[in-house]
């Protein structure tokens, strides 16, 4: 009956100061009593003696009793949180498109456990969107069930060796401002990635990337709270199924987890990524640090993509279209000047900001909305459009762009409610 298991369960070792809470099919937390005070282990069971181990916590009655969550509340001296309570809330300032829109129930949610409240005060059937930064979607109507804001605060270092540091950060984290804290204390890898809006719980749904880096390059692991039963799992990077602005929570896992927390190596001692064009014409005399990085990223940003808060948007309104070798072959015999990027297998990545410009869009204008005039990739909203007018423009460059060049441009910002 794995089906009707809800999770967290807890248990307590029989005749002992031992407790445990069990987070999901292969994971648990034990709490020990120490004198005073309590020793915290996070067990994730990958291996056969700890996978053995759970099965017993939940099964071996003899050896383990099973708790309620207020006994054991209780006893390890943890808060539960309170129930959960949805609030009519107001779409267009949670999202960086700005169009209007609203959710007659909106829970925030800054633990697993709030996360797990929020799932159990869901009505059975009732339509969920899980929400980070909303940086990347459009949201085409009133949203007919519970918006879940996932707001899990904090950043901690887990491990550190002196030169690689493991870092474990909060879903509800905003991304630029963990990526500078990582400058700031001199742990290397994310600097490309300055400046990007959202927060750190929606990077792995599209593995975000920019000048020559994708978070994939530094991704451990992403916690999630199955939406079915509550249970927590950790993927690891390679079970995240990671690709270009593609994971498997967009794919096969999509709308089965709510992620929590995301974890990273970086590097004291990272080489730069200095290779993408734009970044070298922004950078003073070397040698340079991570920060100098950041701080030519920062530019590089400021000056071609609208800030959000200025100008609504959700950066890059289509993804870049990859082709065959043979298509590309095609192609570049009519156009051998359009910037084009070989893939390790093979394939070759082309502009669609060089295509859509080339078509003649990049500053087009719709009073209400248009194309960025120095980024034909970002549609913007300019005050007072609709999500329908955005995609209507949208599809009006797509099959422009299918005709001038029989290139199908696919959206890379999600659209919610079409
Ligand atoms: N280009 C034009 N005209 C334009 C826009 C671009 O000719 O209006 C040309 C540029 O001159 C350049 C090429 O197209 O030769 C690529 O442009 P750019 O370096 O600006 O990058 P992009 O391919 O348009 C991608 C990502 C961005 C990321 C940048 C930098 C996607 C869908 N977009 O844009 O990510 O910041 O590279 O790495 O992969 C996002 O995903 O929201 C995003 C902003």
């Amino acid at each position: 009956m794995e089906g009707a298991i809800q999770y967290p369960q807890f248990r307590k070792l029989r005749g002992g100061d031992v407790w445990y809470r069990i987070e999901g099919p292969a994971r648990w937390t034990e709490f020990q009593r120490i004198g005073t005070r309590w020793v915290r282990h996070d067990v994730v069971a990958v291996q056969h003696p700890e996978r053995m181990t759970l099965h017993d916590l939940r099964h071996d009655g003899e050896r383990y009793a099973e708790v309620d969550r207020t006994e054991w509340a209780e006893a390890v001296g943890e808060e539960l949180p309170g129930a959960a309570k949805p609030v009519e809330a107001d779409l267009a300032g949670r999202t960086t498109f700005g169009v209007p829109a609203r959710a007659t129930h909106l829970i925030e949610a800054d633990s697993d456990d709030a996360v797990r409240a929020a799932l159990a005060w869901r009505p059975a059937g009732m339509p969920l969107l899980v929400l980070g930064g909303g940086s990347n979607m459009l949201v085409h109507a009133d949203w007919p069930g519970l918006v879940l804001a996932v707001t899990v605060p904090g950043v901690a270092v887990v491990a550190d060796d002196g030169r690689y540091v493991e870092v474990v950060v909060g879903a509800g984290e905003p991304w630029h401002d963990f990526v500078m804290h990582t400058v700031e204390a001199g742990w290397g890898g994310l600097e490309n990635l300055a400046l990007i809006p959202g927060r750190v719980g929606a990077a792995p749904m599209q593995n975000i990337g920019a000048y020559g880096v994708e978070i994939k390059d530094r991704c451990l692991w992403v916690e999630a709270v199955a939406i079915a039963d509550g249970g927590l799992r950790r993927f690891s990077a390679a079970e995240c199924g990671f690709g270009y602005r593609e994971s498997v929570f967009k794919g096969a896992e999509r709308d089965r987890w709510v992620i929590t927390r995301v974890a990273f190596r970086l590097d004291r001692q990272a080489p730069l990524r200095t290779d993408y064009g734009a970044i070298q014409s922004e950078l003073p005399e070397g040698p340079w640090t991570a920060r100098d990085v950041a701080e030519a990223v920062i530019r590089i940003r400021q000056s071609k993509l609208p800030d959000p808060a200025i100008l609504g948007n959700a950066g890059s309104f289509f993804k870049n279209p990859v082709l065959s070798a043979e298509a590309y072959a095609r192609f570049a015999q009519e156009h051998p000047d359009a910037p084009h990027y070989p893939q390790p297998d093979g394939t070759v990545k082309l502009a669609a900001g060089w295509l859509i410009d080339r078509a003649g869009w990049k500053g087009h204008d719709r009073g209400t909305h248009g194309v960025h005039a120095q980024q034909a990739l970002v549609l913007v909203n300019k005050g007072g459009a609709t999500a329908g007018q955005i995609w209507q423009l949208a599809q009006d460059i797509r099959r422009d762009v299918l005709s001038q060049y029989q290139i199908s441009l696919e959206p890379e910002v999600n659209q919610i409610g079409l």
